[in-house]
């Protein structure tokens, strides 16, 4: 049997990948990999046993074996579960995205989260939203997508979210904060945020979800179909 369709979305904080994949997986009724979740997980998993960020074996030992649920609520809304916890939120702050991208720059780490991964491309198939979905986790990935807007944009973006669930921020601070994890996430030594050399690069400066949706399906359905 050949093996599940995978589109890889890989692109820095604020790209709109999460909207874009969640609605891409929708129209297509393929599962959808959140891997940034995991790397937060990890994180927050770290945080309540008491770990140093830097701590690599222990934080290794959690991504392999928390305990993680990725479900709705009664509003079909997301929810997701860590250990039996509703961590939601919790997972989705500027600190816990912070920790993540700590913990994400540890290689056993990394190492420990492929095969939870790999083992989300069932059928009938996955969007993978991520940093190196095409680059390491899916190299053969029937399509990649790297996404991308200008950093204003996407500390625009990111402050709106966070208002919008009543989180009171600057924008100065989001603007910095985002330029410190894009230089983290690029300069890392593992993994780094790097377009695959097959990926369509996509800008979405300017455009509307559903203008950034409309061109990866017309795409999806090329390469999966066409
Ligand atoms: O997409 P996000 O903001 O939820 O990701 C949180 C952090 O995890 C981000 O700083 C980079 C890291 N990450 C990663 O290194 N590799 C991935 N595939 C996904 C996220």
């Amino acid at each position: 049997m050949s093996s599940p369709p995978v589109i890889a979305i890989d692109g820095p904080s604020g790209s709109g990948k999460g909207t874009v994949c969640r609605r891409v997986a929708a129209e297509l009724g393929f599962h959808l990999l959140d891997s940034g979740a995991l790397y937060r997980l990890t994180g927050l998993a770290g945080r309540h046993a008491g770990l140093a960020p830097g701590d690599e074996a222990g934080h290794a030992r959690l991504a392999r074996g928390m305990q993680v649920e990725f479900g709705a609520d009664e509003r079909g809304d997301e929810r997701i579960w860590l250990n039996g916890e509703v961590v939601t939120d919790a997972i989705r702050t500027e600190q816990a995205g912070n920790l993540a991208s700590q913990v994400a720059s540890l290689g056993a780490v990394r190492q420990a989260l492929v095969a939870r991964q790999r083992d989300f491309a069932t059928l009938p198939g996955l969007v993978a939203d991520g940093r190196d979905m095409g680059t390491q986790i899916f190299p053969t990935a029937a399509l990649k997508i790297f996404l991308t807007a200008s950093a204003e944009e996407r500390a625009r973006r990111r402050y709106n979210q966070l208002k919008d669930k009543g989180l009171s921020v600057s924008l100065a601070d989001l603007s910095r904060e985002i330029a410190e994890r894009d230089h983290r996430d690029a300069s890392r030594a593992l993994a780094p945020l790097v377009a695959a050399a097959d990926a369509v690069e996509l800008d979405s400066t300017g455009l509307t979800p559903d203008e950034v949706v409309a061109r990866v399906l017309t795409l999806a359905r090329e390469r999966l179909i066409g």
